[in-house]
């Protein structure tokens, strides 16, 4: 079950989640130098992108270290995708895919995100818009269902299957059950025996053993980790890490960050992720206070750096 072998060494599949406002390209590129496999974008708009949005148009950038990448695409109007994907496919984008379980009530509302879940028919013509539209793999990322009533994970990949997607993530919980409980991976076990196409388990996922576990009890092609990798992107390594290889990896995201986010957005940036860094420091709350506090980048590091 487990793919890619380095050395004689076998080893794991590992992606990063897409995460808005998280997973920007400093972000990929420190997971994908720890080990990471494909990368994906945060989510992107897709409306915003093709009207030109500055701001969008900066989130849909990527760095040439971070091949392969998939662009995620958030969105309901098949057209409007269509043209979205065809810029990203333009730009060097691997891979495109289609956000089906974004649970945000605004996004929703428009029929984006994990509506999509509840409205197959919609998804469908949005699929074949996409395949038609693009020659690089498309792909979607799934959540269980729209709620626990309407749990349809398996309808959907086998619809996305036969309108020609390449692979699909599965993020087994509903959207009515945003982050509570824990993820039902029997769900995501539903999926790999339903289609013939790559499933990639998401959910969860806190440690390579954990990795491993889902692998064992789904079947998974790929693990993708989310919120495990917040301030600790070197769970890519798939080893123990030492408290001074962490320290490089921490000065190297931020360097990344300084270098390629524009200073406000790099700012935010910086104190948002050295206080996931801090998480679980004996100093952490102390750490967060200062590092939010910080005025500029070199007042952000210097507070975090005195008590790391
Ligand atoms: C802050 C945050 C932002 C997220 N943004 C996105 C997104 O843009 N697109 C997406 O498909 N999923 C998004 N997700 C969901 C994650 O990709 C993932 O499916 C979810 O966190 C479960 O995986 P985990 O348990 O490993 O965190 C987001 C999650 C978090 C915590």
């Amino acid at each position: 079950m487990m793919s890619g072998s380095h050395s004689g060494v076998t080893t794991l599949d590992l992606r990063l989640a897409p995460m808005a406002a998280v997973t920007n390209a400093p972000f990929r590129l420190v997971s994908r130098e720890c080990g990471a496999g494909l990368l994906t974008s945060e989510e992107i708009d897709a409306r915003a992108l093709v009207q030109g949005n500055g701001h969008t148009v900066a989130l849909a950038r990527f760095l040439p270290e971070e091949h392969p990448i998939a662009m995620q695409l958030l969105g309901s109007d098949p057209d409007v995708l269509a043209e979205a994907a065809r810029r990203l496919e333009a730009a060097g984008a691997d891979r495109i895919d289609l956000n089906m379980g974004c649970p945000v009530a605004k996004i929703v509302a428009k029929g984006q995100g994990a509506a999509l879940m509840r409205d197959p028919l919609a998804a469908a013509l949005i699929l074949r818009a996409l395949r038609k539209a693009v020659g690089v793999p498309v792909t979607i990322k799934i959540r269980g269902g729209w709620d626990g009533r309407t749990v349809n994970a398996v309808e959907i990949a086998q619809l996305a299957e036969s309108e020609g997607v390449d692979a699909i993530t599965v993020h087994p919980r509903t959207r009515s059950q945003q982050f509570s409980g824990l993820a039902p991976w029997a769900i995501i076990g539903a999926v790999v025996d339903a289609v013939r196409i790559s499933v990639t388990g998401n959910g969860d996922v806190r440690s390579h053993d954990d990795a491993r576990a889902m692998i064992r009890a789904t079947g998974c092609a790929a693990v993708m980790i989310g919120r495990g990798a917040l301030g600790a992107p070197w769970i890519f390594t798939g080893r123990a890490v030492s408290r001074a290889e962490q320290a490089q990896i921490i000065r190297r995201h931020s360097a990344l960050i300084e270098a390629h986010l524009d200073p406000r957005t790099a700012l935010v940036q910086l104190k948002k992720h050295l206080a996931w860094y801090a998480n679980g420091l004996p100093f952490a709350a102390r750490i967060r206070a200062e590092l939010f506090a910080a005025p500029s980048a070199a007042a952000v590091s210097d507070a975090f750096w005195r008590l790391w």
